[in-house]
């Protein structure tokens, strides 16, 4: 069975500011996608990673990659994005090969996932689970509010358990089929889903929780690169 990686790269990174779309920044010098890439790579079990880049950033991110070193047992494939993650993803699914039975989708902004994390959640797919998830605690209390206008006071409605809740992370692993049929269906029924585990769950079907890592975060906005920088350097001293 083999297992691939679909990197979603092809956002802009609003919230990050101004510049270079978000993936193709610099971390430590080096491009965030390219750091992401290797993170899936270290597995022994990926065997392919199909990057979503740009929608006019293929040529590019291809140039990008072939630029920069993977492991010899990892293979990929640059296709270009689309306007919504939820795109992006399925172009990239649309790429894959037929004998790959096991999918990571994994974003790119997600640089410095731990090669244990990716292999955890590999491995429970493996073990049977048709969705993975890496998730952790939270450490603030959520509350569901009345959304108003910015600036403006909002109405609480509730505050879940926080011992129940979990942020999720990447990568989530997936059976391929499942998968591939969650996407089928979100597509006809419209709806926009924040991640794939979710549309998942639209079908009925099982998604399981795995140990997150701290190190896993995204990088979303400017501060988020700052700390990125430092866990870099932590590893590099
Ligand atoms: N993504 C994508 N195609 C899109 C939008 C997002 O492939 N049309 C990818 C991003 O490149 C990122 C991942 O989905 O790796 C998670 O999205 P997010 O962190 O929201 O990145 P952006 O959408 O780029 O950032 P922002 O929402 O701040 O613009
Ligand atoms: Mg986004």
């Amino acid at each position: 069975s083999r297992t691939a990686a679909v990197i979603p790269a092809a956002g802009r990174g609003v919230r990050l500011g101004p510049g270079t779309p978000k993936a193709l920044r610099a971390l430590g010098g080096t491009p965030m996608l390219i750091h992401a890439v290797r993170a899936m790579a270290a597995s022994r079990a990926v065997t392919l990673v199909v990057v979503v880049a740009p929608p006019d950033g293929a040529p590019e991110v291809k140039n990008l990659i072939a630029d920069h070193s993977l492991p010899e047992h990892t293979d990929y494939l640059v296709v270009p994005g689309g306007a919504t993650r939820q795109e992006s993803v399925r172009l990239g699914l649309d790429a894959l090969p037929e004998d790959v039975s096991v999918v990571l989708v994994h974003d790119a902004a997600r640089p410095l996932v731990p090669v244990d994390t990716v292999d955890a959640v590999v491995e429970a797919v493996r073990d049977g689970a048709p969705a993975v998830v890496p998730a952790l605690p939270l450490s603030d209390t959520v509350k569901e509010v009345e959304p108003g206008a910015p600036g403006e006071p909002e109405p609480v409605l509730s505050t879940p358990v926080r011992a129940r809740l979990r942020a999720v992370q990447t990568p989530q692993g997936f059976d391929r089929d499942t998968l591939l049929r969650a996407h089928k269906a979100v597509a006809v029924d419209g709806e926009g889903a924040t991640d794939d585990a979710g549309m998942v769950e639209r079908l009925g079907a099982s998604v399981v929780v795995v140990p997150g890592h701290e190190e896993a975060f995204k990088v979303t906005r400017p501060l988020d690169l700052v700390l990125a920088e430092a866990v870099l350097a932590r590893r590099r001293a």
